[in-house]
This record gives structure tokens, C-alpha cells and sequence, in this order.
């Protein structure tokens, strides 16, 4: 949500931050704007839309080789070109990019506007220029800091100033930052995305840190001003793991990775000989985890959906009651945080507000939770008290896909430790372990269904409400298909429990209404073909996510989507896949957005 870029080096900034503007893109898409330093001014171009107006905008040749860029999705203030990023104080002399919310800006706004200042946004974001320019005198650094002490909520800047060439402040507190160390030139970013096609080498600032970059090199402290020393990573990934190679867009290539990205999540964690798993990052011992008596998931969107398929796992086989709740809700709830309980909160990202603040209040009134993340670094993985990183990789389509079976395979693996402390065996433990292993094989093939469900996008794309229904472990993959759709081909979408149609959603049955069913071949798959045949007699069409062979059930959907056969507990692996190519089709069909659909964002960091 919002990307946050700057460059200070020998080249011409301009093309250095639209590049990593457009890398970021992915995080928020209404408006952009740059801040370019050059010979004692600032030149600044902000546009409405995405970063390609943008480019048209900025003049060709515009000098300069450091600067500041944004790209923005709108919180405080509606999209335009003056609410758009970067902001500056009066003078035009500072300007400065933000990520977060400034809670208090409103007081800090009336103050500012009694000694003069005059606004020219609706921004919170607005305040900062204002407040390091009331403070300059001469090192701009110094400013930042003096400006700092008033801001109350999340932030994550950058600041330049028309007279410091070459220098760029940034600090963060609740919104991420990151620097990156080229050679003989630095970066600072919101993300690693806008810099890796220039150096690997990064900095994560922690939250009430303030950098100082230039070309030589970068300067860190706390708000007080004493140094703080930083270790320089290096990130684990290629560039071409965040390129879209031979496919037309993020959400296509990141399902067809999918087969990879789960054997990444399994790597080296099953340990066959015992059969159980190795989860190196939980940091509770044997004892602490036979303890457990409760697990409960907090989670948003599709990671809550992860969430609800892994309770239910953890219920069925490792005997531990568990539950999976949204973050937004639990938050406000004062929820009981029992003694016993290990919390888990699920998020691809690790930034999403609504997951982090339920963590923390959870943590607050005692509870340990564990994070399951992709994001290395993220603050959720940081401020969790242990976790399991799901390693996907980047995850650049806002529609989530590749996390999601990246985090069904921790809870997998979760799940088997825990039952192998309890009442699983070694023979069935070493089933279990087999097939999750095969899960990528299983996934692989049941790509193979990609034509199919492209013909059933076209044949069904114009409709404008769809049922997806399940039952078990498939109900939470008719939510995911659901949400799936939904998000970026704007059809209305609801996913349901099968068994609970006759209790309302039948009444939207009708000719024009598709009904997608999951129906694996586990102890439900009878109750599951008596709600299709309801659906059936009422004229709905209906089409099966199926087992291949099942001839009774292909006889009796319109359309049948065969996935390879396995052991029931795992289909959610691979049925989740025709939902998701699915809703990609239909998006195709109907010249959506698929990788930025409207109004959403990768990574929701405000409640
Ligand atoms: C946003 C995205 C969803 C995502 C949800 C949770 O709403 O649009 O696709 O599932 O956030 O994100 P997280 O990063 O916490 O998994």
C-alpha cells in the first residue's frame, strides 16, 4: 500500500525511480509523483493514474541525480493531483513522500496554519514538509529528526531538500523501509522490489530509526540522534523472480509457480526418518508445544482463508480444538487470550494492519503468536514471537495465489508435528509426510487443466453472480474462489457451505447463476452431490471441481474439471488451482486489470 523510492548516485535519477516506481506499482496504483534534485532547485511532477501517465508526464531529458517518488493508494484525501505525493513546504524547498498515517496531523495541520502555512492538499501526509521546513536550519537531517517528534501514528519518509544535493533522510516507524547499497550510489525504498534490478545489498530500518543516504554511503540513528549500527543483508532472491517472463501478467505466472513455490515451503522441513516436521523457527521447545490446548488463526483475505483450512486440519488430526478468526474483528472484540492458546497470524505481506494490531493486542494480554509470512523482515514476522517463513517468493499480482498454497503447506507441516506429539503414529505420520511431499507433483498436474477452464471462462464470463460451494476443507476454497473472483473480474461472488444453501443462497439459484462445487471423494463427497442435484432441480447450470474418473459426478454438473486423485486431506492444494485460473480467465474475458484490480491493494496497511 503506497511505494516509497529514492536515488542519490552519478546516473540521471528520472529513470532510476519511475523503474522502481513501476516495480512498485503492485502496491498502489491511483497517483505518482517524483521529486527530482538539480543545481539548488527541486523539480516536481505528479500525475493522477497509474506510473505510465506519469512517464509521459516527467520531460524527457530532466536533469538531476537524486531524488524522491511515490506511488499512491489514497487514504486521507481523494485522488488527485494535489493530494499525490511528493508533498513540499512553502518554499518548494522540501519535499518529502510518505507511507502510513499521521493520526494527530488534524492538530498538527491547525497549528502549522496559525503560524501561516497554507495547505495545498487534504493529505495527514502534508504536515511533514511543513515541519521540517519550520525546523531547517541548515542540515536537513537534523530537521527530519526536530519534525518527528510531533508525528504520532505510522510512517515510513523520505525527505530531500533543494539545498543539500546528493542527500536523501528517511525513518520509519510502523511503515517499512529499506536501504539499498549500490557502489557509489544508494537507494531507499519501501520495498526491495524498487531496487533489486541495481543491488542486492540491502539495510531494514526498525521502527524509530532515521537514515541519511548520499552517494558515499548511509547513516543510521535513533530519533535522539545516536548511532545505530546495521547489518548489511543480502537478498535471497533474482530479479527474475519479480519478471513476468513469457506470461501476460503476475497472477498467471505466480499460479503456474505454484508447483515450485510449495516445494520451497516443504524444503528440507519434513523429516522422513521420524516422520514428523522440522519447523526450525517456532522457537518453542517439545514441552511448550505439548502444552498447547488451543490454536487460533487471525488473518485477512485470502490468509484468513489459509487460516480456516489449516484449523480444521489441526482439529481432525492433531486433536487440538482450533479456530480461525478475521484480524479486523478479533481487534475489537476483547477477546478472551487463554492461557494455553498459541496464536498463529497469517499474512503474505507481514504488513497488514488489521493482522498486526491483533497481534499485538494479543500479545499485550500475554499470548504467543507465531507468524506465517512471506515477506522476510516484515514487521508482522518481526514483532511475532516466532513463525514460519512460507519462502513463495515475491508475490507481485494483488490477487494472492502462490502465498495461499505456500501457507496451506505450513499449516501442513505444523499440523504433523503436532500430531506426531499426540496421538499420530509413525506409519501414519509417514503417510501424511509422503503425501505432502508429492503436493508440487499433484499441483503440476492438475495445471494440466488450464484449457479446460479457459473454454469454461468464456462459456460463463458474462454472468453476473456465481455460487461456489463446498463442504469440509472445501469450504474455505469456495471462499478463496470466491474472493478470487470477485477481486479482478468484479462478478459478485459468494462462496458458501454446501450444506447451508437450503438455508438462504438457493434462493439466488437460477438458469443465469453459475454453481462451482468442490467435490473431492472424502466422506462428504454423497452430501455434497445431494446439494448439486438441489442446485440441478432448480434450474442453476453447475460446474464441478471434481476427482478424475468420478463419472457420477461429471454426469451430473454441466461442466467437470477432473483434478489427479489423492488422499482427501490435501485437495485443498489443488482444487484451490481451477478456482484461481478460473477467476483469471474470466478476468481475461472481460479486459480487467488483472494484476491492479480496482480499488484494492497488495498490502492493506491501514485499518
Ligand atoms: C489485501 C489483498 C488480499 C490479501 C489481504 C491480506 O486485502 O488485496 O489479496 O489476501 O490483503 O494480505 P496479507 O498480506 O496479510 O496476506
Amino acid at each position: 500500500m503506497c511505494g516509497i523510492v529514492g536515488y542519490a548516485g552519478p546516473r540521471r535519477a528520472v529513470p532510476v525511480l519511475l523503474e522502481g516506481l513501476k516495480r512498485l506499482e503492485y502496491r498502489g496504483y491511483d497517483s505518482a509523483g517524483i521529486a527530482i534534485g538539480d543545481e539548488g532547485r527541486l523539480a516536481v511532477v505528479k500525475r493522477v493514474g497509474k506510473i505510465a501517465v506519469l512517464r509521459n508526464a516527467v520531460p524527457k531529458e530532466l536533469p538531476g541525480s537524486w531524488g524522491i517518488g511515490h506511488t499512491r493508494w489514497a487514504t486521507h484525501g481523494g485522488v488527485t493531483e494535489a493530494n499525490a505525493h511528493p508533498h513540499l513546504d512553502s518554499s518548494g524547498k522540501v519535499a518529502v513522500v510518505h507511507n502510513g498515517i499521521i493520526e494527530n496531523y488534524r492538530a498538527l495541520r491547525n497549528m502549522l496554519e496559525r503560524e501561516g502555512v497554507c495547505f495545498a492538499s487534504e493529505t495527514d501526509s502534508e504536515v511533514i514538509p511543513h515541519l521540517v521546513a519550520r525546523y531547517y536550519e541548515g542540515d536537513l537531517e537534523q530537521a527530519v529528526k526536530a519534525a518527528l517528534s510531533h508525528l504520532e501514528g505510522t510512517y515510513g519518509i523520505a525527505v530531500v531538500h533543494a539545498d543539500e544535493p546528493g542527500r536523501i533522510i528517511g525513518a520509519r516507524n510502523g511503515s517499512p523501509l529499506v536501504v539499498g547499497v549500490g557502489s557509489g550510489e544508494m537507494f531507499l525504498a519501501s520495498d526491495v522490489t524498487a531496487m533489486i534490478a541495481h543491488t542486492k545489498q540491502v539495510v531494514y530500518l526498525s521502527d524509530g530509526e532515521v537514515v541519511a543516504i548520499d552517494p558515499s554511503g548511509f547513516r543510521t540513528t535513533d530519533r535522539d540522534d545516536r548511532p545505530v549500527a546495521k547489518k548489511v543483508d543480502e537478498v535471497a532472491w533474482e530479479l527474475g523472480s519479480i519478471e513476468k517472463g513469457d506470461f501476460a501478467c503476475y497472477m498467471e505466472k505466480e499460479i503456474f509457480e505454484q508447483p515450485e513455490s510449495v516445494a520451497r515451503a516443504l524444503g528440507g522441513r519434513l523429516e522422513s526418518a521420524e516422520a514428523t516436521a522440522k519447523l526450525g523457527g517456532l522457537n518453542l521447545d517439545r514441552r511448550q508445544l505439548r502444552q498447547v490446548g488451543r490454536v487460533r488463526v487471525i488473518a485477512a483475505g485470502t490468509s484468513w482463508h489459509a487460516g480456516l483450512v489449516g484449523a480444521q486440519l489441526l482439529e481432525s488430526m492433531a486433536r487440538i480444538p482450533a479456530s480461525a478468526e478475521l484480524a479486523s474483528e478479533l481487534r475489537y472484540r476483547n477477546p478472551v487470550v487463554e492461557k494455553d492458546s498459541l496464536w498463529f497470524a497469517v499474512s503474505q505481506s507481514g504488513e497488514t494492519a488489521d493482522t498486526l494490531y491483533a497481534l499485538r493486542e494479543i500479545q499485550r494480554k500475554g499470548g504467543t503468536v507465531l507468524g506465517i509470512c512471506n515477506v522476510v523482515g516484515s514487521t508482522i514476522a518481526r514483532e511475532s514471537d516466532g513463525g514460519i517463513y512460507v519462502h513463495s517468493g515475491p508475490e507481485i499480482a494483488v490477487a494472492s495465489t502462490k502465498a495461499f498454497t505456500s501457507q496451506l503447506a505450513a499449516f501442513y507441516l505444523f499440523t504433523l508435528l503436532m500430531a506426531r506429539m499426540r496421538d499420530l503414529s509413525h506409519a501414519e505420520g509417514a503417510h501424511f509426510s509422503a503425501a505432502l511431499a508429492g503436493v508440487p507433483g499433484k499441483i503440476a498436474e492438475t495445471l494440466r487443466c488450464r484449457d479446460l477452464v479457459q473454454a469454461l471462462a468464456k462459456k460463463y464470463a458474462r454472468s453476473e453472480n456465481f455460487l461456489f460451494l463446498g463442504r469440509g476443507l472445501m469450504y474455505p476454497i469456495a471462499l478463496e474462489g470466491a474472493l478470487k473472483l470477485k477481486e479482478i473480474s468484479y462478478a459478485h461472488a459468494e462462496g458458501c457451505a454446501a450444506g447451508e444453501i437450503k438455508h438462504g443462497p438457493i434462493a439466488l439459484v437460477a438458469p443465469e447463476v453459475p454453481s462451482i462445487f468442490l467435490v473431492p471423494d472424502d466422506e462428504l463427497r454423497e452430501k455434497t452431490i445431494s446439494n448439486m442435484r438441489e442446485i440441478k432441480a432448480r434450474g442453476g447450470p453447475v460446474i464441478a471441481v471434481g476427482v478424475e474418473g468420478d463419472a457420477e459426478v461429471a454426469a451430473i454438473a454441466d461442466d467437470f474439471v477432473p483434478t489427479p486423485r489423492m488422499d482427501p486431506r490435501f485437495y485443498p492444494f489443488t482444487m484451490v488451482v481451477p478456482l484461481q485460473l478460473f477467476a483469471y480467465f474470466v478476468a481475461l474475458e472481460l479486459g480487467r486489470d488483472i494484476d491492479q484490480p480496482r480499488n484494492l491493494a497488495k498490502s492493506v496497511t491501514v485499518e
